[in-house]
C-alpha cells in the first residue's frame, strides 16, 4: 500500500474554459447541463459512469471512480469560451445538429447564457474560416495579455475556484516547429515581436499557463507540444495534456491493433477512410489543416505494431488515412477501414470496419473527463506532462526519450494505477499468482 497523496479537496466551483465554441464544445456543455437536470446520461465518461478495481479480486470492492477520487462534481461547473463566430452555445447548437432539438430546446435558457468572448483569430492558421467577432492588439503579447484578463473577470464573475482551458477550437494548418518555440524567453521575446510561427492556440495556452490553468489540446496543433510551454508549465507548475481527443476512427484503431499484436497476427496494411461533413470536415478539407490531423492519425500503429521489433510481421505496413468533405452527413461521421493481415505460414486474410459514429457524441465524454481529470491533477500536485490521460489523445504527449503509448488498454492500466497511486491504494500489477499460492509468493 502506498500513502495517500496530500490532494487539495474540490471546493467551490471549477471553470471550463473553452477556445472553440463549436459542435464538440456545446455538446459537452449541453450534455453536462441534461446530466444534472437528469434528463441524459453522460454515457463514455469513465469519471461519471466508471467504476474501478481496489484490492484483490475476491474483495469484491469496486466503487465508483467519481466516489473514490476526489473530482469536482458537474453541479459545480461553469462554462465560459472563445469563438470568432459571435453566436451563443444554443445557436450554435441548433446550428451543429448534433443532439435534438427538444433536448436543446429544455436547457434553452442555460445555453443561451453561453456567449463567446472574442477569439484570437488568425486566419492563415484556419483558412477556411472567417470571423468578425476577434479581438485587435498590437502585439500578440497584447492578444494574450487580453485572455489573461478574460480569464481572470471569469473567475471573478462566475466565482470560480479554479480553471482549466480545453481547446476544442479548429484545427490549425500544419507547422512544425521552429527557434522560437525553443526555450519561453525566445516564445516571449516572439510574442513581442509578432512572431509569425505563433498561432492563436498557442498564444491561449500562453495566457493559460501564465494564470496557473491547466491546458488541454483536443486539437492535433502543436501548441503546448513545444520546449517554451513545457518550461512554462513546469515552472508554474501547471498540468498540460494533448494532443486531439481520440475518439472515432484512431479509437478503433488503438482497440483492434492492440489485439493482433497480441496474437502476432501480421499487418500488411491499414487503410482508413472517411466522409464528415461537420464544421471541422470543412477545416480539414484545407490541405494545411488536414496535413496537422493526419500526422496526429497516423502515429497510433507504429507505437503498437514496433516494426523495429518484429520486421516480418510489421516491418513493411502501408498506412493511409483518408478524410473527405461530403456535407449531408454533417457531424454523423462513417469510417471506413480495410486491414489486410498475414497469418501462419504467411497465408493472409482482410478485416473490414464500417463505423458509423457521431463525432461530437463521442468527444464530449472525452472532453468532460480531460477537463475533471486535470483539475483533479492539479490539485495533487502534478505538473507538467500528464501521461497517465494518453487514454483520450490520438498522439498522446510523452517527455522527450520516451515514446508515447497508443495502446488503449495500457493506457487506461496506466490512468486506473494514477488514481490508485494517488489515492493509497495498492496497485494493480494482475499477476493474481498469490490467489494460488498463498504468501509463497
Ligand atoms: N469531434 C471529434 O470526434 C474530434 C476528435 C478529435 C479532435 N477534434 C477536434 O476538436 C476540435 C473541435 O471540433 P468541432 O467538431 O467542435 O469543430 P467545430 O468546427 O464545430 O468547432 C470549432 C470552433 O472553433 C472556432 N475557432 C477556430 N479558431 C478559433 C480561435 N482561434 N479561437 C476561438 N475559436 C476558434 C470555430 O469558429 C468553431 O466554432 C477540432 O479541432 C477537431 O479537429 C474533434
Amino acid at each position: 500500500m502506498t500513502k495517500k497523496l496530500d490532494i487539495k479537496p474540490p471546493k467551490g466551483k471549477l471553470g471550463i474554459l473553452i477556445p472553440g465554441i463549436g459542435a464538440v464544445s456545446t455538446t459537452l456543455i449541453a450534455g453536462v447541463e441534461a446530466a444534472r437536470k437528469g434528463i441524459g446520461l453522460p454515457i463514455g465518461s469513465l469519471t461519471q459512469m466508471g467504476r474501478i478495481r481496489l484490492g484483490k479480486r475476491n474483495e469484491n470492492r469496486f466503487p465508483l471512480i467519481r466516489e473514490f477520487a476526489p473530482l469536482a462534481r458537474l453541479e459545480d461547473i461553469e462554462f465560459g469560451g472563445w469563438d470568432l463566430h459571435g453566436m451563443n452555445a444554443y445557436e450554435v447548437a441548433c446550428k451543429s445538429r448534433v443532439l435534438d432539438r427538444s433536448l436543446l430546446d429544455s436547457i434553452r435558457t442555460y445555453l443561451e447564457s453561453i456567449q463567446p468572448m472574442k477569439a484570437v483569430f488568425d486566419k492563415s492558421f484556419v483558412r477556411n474560416l472567417d470571423g468578425t467577432h476577434v479581438k485587435t492588439g498590437s502585439t500578440k503579447m497584447d492578444l494574450a495579455e487580453q485572455v489573461m484578463e478574460d480569464i481572470e473577470n471569469f473567475r471573478k464573475s462566475k466565482g470560480v475556484e479554479r480553471v482549466v482551458m480545453l481547446w476544442s477550437g479548429s484545427t490549425e494548418v500544419y507547422s512544425e516547429l521552429g527557434e522560437v518555440h525553443q526555450s519561453l524567453e525566445a516564445f516571449e521575446k516572439g510574442l513581442r515581436e509578432n512572431d509569425p510561427r505563433i498561432s492563436p492556440s498557442m498564444i491561449y495556452a500562453y495566457a493559460a499557463l501564465r494564470s496557473s490553468v491547466p491546458y488541454l489540446n483536443g486539437a492535433p496543433n502543436l501548441t503546448v507540444d513545444m520546449p517554451a510551454m513545457l518550461e512554462l508549465a513546469e515552472k508554474n507548475r501547471v498540468p498540460i495534456g494533448g494532443k486531439d481527443f481520440k475518439t472515432g476512427q484512431t479509437l478503433m484503431k488503438t482497440i483492434i491493433a492492440p489485439g493482433l499484436r497480441a496474437r502476432l497476427l501480421g499487418v500488411e496494411g491499414w487503410f482508413s477512410t472517411n466522409i464528415l461533413g461537420n464544421l471541422d470536415g470543412k477545416v480539414l478539407d484545407d490541405p494545411g489543416s488536414f496535413k496537422t490531423k493526419e500526422k496526429s492519425k497516423m502515429s497510433v500503429l507504429d507505437q503498437i505494431f514496433d516494426s523495429e521489433g518484429f520486421p516480418q510481421l510489421y516491418g513493411d505496413i502501408y498506412h493511409k488515412v483518408r478524410i473527405n468533405y461530403y456535407p449531408p452527413r454533417g457531424d454523423e461521421k462513417e469510417a471506413w477501414d480495410n486491414i489486410d493481415i498475414v497469418g501462419w505460414m504467411g497465408y493472409k486474410m482482410q478485416i473490414k470496419v464500417n463505423f458509423l459514429c457521431r463525432d461530437s457524441i463521442l468527444a464530449a465524454p472525452v472532453a468532460l473527463d480531460l477537463a475533471l481529470f486535470a483539475d483533479l491533477a492539479q490539485r495533487a500536485g502534478f505538473y507538467g506532462i500528464q501521461e497517465w490521460l494518453s487514454f483520450y489523445w490520438k498522439s498522446p504527449q510523452a517527455k522527450p526519450g520516451l515514446k508515447p503509448v497508443h495502446d488503449l488498454f495500457q493506457q487506461l492500466a496506466k490512468l486506473e494505477n494514477t488514481l490508485r497511486y494517488m489515492m493509497g491504494e495498492e496497485l494493480i500489477t494482475n499477476l493474481g499468482l498469490d490467489y494460488y499460492y498463498g504468501d509463497d509468493v
